[in-house]
């Protein structure tokens, strides 16, 4: 499947909107996607996965395991993606360059899959992820015998050669990142002997429950220090499954957000997965004063989920601690947002990670409250947001390739006093392409300019 990469700038004009209702579902998580592509195409014999993400991010995963050679049938009515893999270690020499598009997560995990195999790979992105740092996975994925044919050492485009004798990893992680986790953990699939990963500051837990679910050699313990160790015997079978993607709850957190700022809304979210180490911005939201209750909740893919319904709630100011910024890393925009409807100061603590997302969010934040007309700053590593309850808005947001700049812009849009505008809202395809749509039937307001 080739999914359309819409290359148009498309601008938005957001009307203020008063009251959302409505039940929605959210879409298919894109962590869970990602890995569940790979993982699949890493068995030998049938893998089905129910509700994939269909998402531009997603393609380039699809399209890249494609040219390793994979077989990949998604029947669309249905929702059912049908894997027939290669086995470990069995990727094929692509014929021609890898293009990822805007996709930082199939641009770590597959350089971390490749990086044990016997293949040539040239990776190429968007404007954007040419800009994402590399060497944090590039640097590690080194010792086991990843070697870098083209001049750049940091950034796509890059040319990699994987190792022929892949020696094991033992490596502590140096920056918090779920990502890096997974390139190191897929790239121990391929190796003979054991790599041990060391985690000392919790990320996002998809990859160690995926590789426990397809059956892989993986031990995960607590060490003496308190640090997660996941340990993994390489060059072992996996088996094939049958998944259930969940929702993603980084896609649900703009509606849920949403609901909360525009007075008299009372909206259903369904299927939101509520994974501790995904879902913890909803508990700050909790204590913002969100009111949020969970209702029935129950299991898809090993994770838990839950229909959730959100009512307009009067906000306050939060402070997030510094060891929960990577589990809420993709929700600081969002929550940026509900910070400028809040009364009184919000802290974020740690936020310097956000200068290299799809763009540098940071400043995506500073600039788009600034321009919407509310008070913040930055000092040291943290980010300050001075609420006072309402965003008088008439501004302008350059979503630059960023999908969770243009939809934070859209919820910002939705209860401020002047209308907000967005110079470009396609980058929503990369992970959430019927966004604009729900907007409306909840009873948002934009049209285009
Ligand atoms: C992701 C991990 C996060 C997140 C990204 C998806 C993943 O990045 O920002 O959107 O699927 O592993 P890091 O944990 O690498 O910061």
């Amino acid at each position: 499947m080739i999914m359309k990469i819409n290359n148009k700038n498309n601008p938005v004009i957001i009307e203020p909107s008063h009251g959302l209702s409505g039940s929605i579902d959210t879409p298919s998580d894109k962590s869970i996607s990602h890995r569940a592509l790979i993982l699949g195409s890493l068995c030998l014999g049938e893998t089905k996965i129910h509700n994939l993400l269909t998402s531009e991010d997603i393609s380039s995963t699809i399209c890249a395991l494609v040219q390793f050679g994979a077989n990949i049938n998604i029947s669309e009515e249905q929702n059912i993606t049908k894997i027939y893999g290669i086995g470990i270690g069995g990727l094929l020499q692509p014929s021609k360059k890898i293009y990822l598009g805007n996709s930082g997560t199939s641009a770590r995990l597959l350089i971390g899959l490749m990086s044990s195999c016997d293949v040539c790979v040239e990776f190429e992105g968007d404007p954007s992820l040419s800009k994402r740092p590399m060497d944090r996975v590039l640097n590690p994925l080194k010792k086991i015998g990843l070697e870098i044919v083209s001049n750049k050492q940091e950034h796509l485009p890059l040319n990699l050669k994987g190792a022929v004798f892949p020696v094991p990893i033992n490596h502590k992680l140096v920056v918090p990142s779920a990502q890096i986790k997974s390139a190191l953990m897929l790239a121990a699939l391929n190796i003979k002997g054991r790599s041990t990963i060391i985690e000392t500051i919790k990320t996002r837990d998809h990859s160690e429950k995926l590789f426990e679910y397809f059956g892989a050699d993986i031990q995960i313990r607590m060490n003496d220090m308190g640090h997660k160790e996941i340990m993994i015997n390489g060059q072992k079978r996996l088996s094939p499954r049958e998944l259930d993607i969940p929702g993603d709850p980084s896609s649900a957190a703009f509606f849920i957000v949403a609901a909360l700022i525009s007075k008299g809304s009372k909206l259903r979210i369904k299927n939101v997965m509520i994974n501790p180490t995904r879902s913890l911005f909803i508990d700050y939201l909790i204590s913002m004063g969100a009111k949020i209750d969970f209702l029935d909740k129950y299991s898809k893919c090993g994770e838990e989920v839950s229909d959730i319904d959100v009512t307009a709630s009067d906000l306050k100011g939060v402070t997030t601690s510094l060891n929960d910024a990577p589990a809420i890393i993709d929700e600081f925009l969002i929550l940026s947002v509900a910070a400028a409807y809040a009364k009184g100061e919000s802290k974020f603590c740690g936020v310097s990670e956000l200068k290299v997302k799809e763009s540098d969010r940071l400043e995506a934040i500073i600039n788009m409250l600034t321009a919407s007309g509310v008070k913040c700053e930055t000092k040291d590593d943290d980010l300050i947001i001075y609420g006072n309850g309402e965003v008088p808005g008439g501004s302008t947001i350059n979503s630059n390739y960023d999908h969770r700049v243009a939809m934070s812009a859209f919820i910002l849009g939705l209860g401020s006093k002047s209308q907000i505008r967005i110079d470009d809202v396609s980058p929503i395809a990369t992970s959430f392409p019927n966004f604009m749509e729900i907007y409306q039937e909840i009873g948002g307001n934009f049209h285009s300019g």
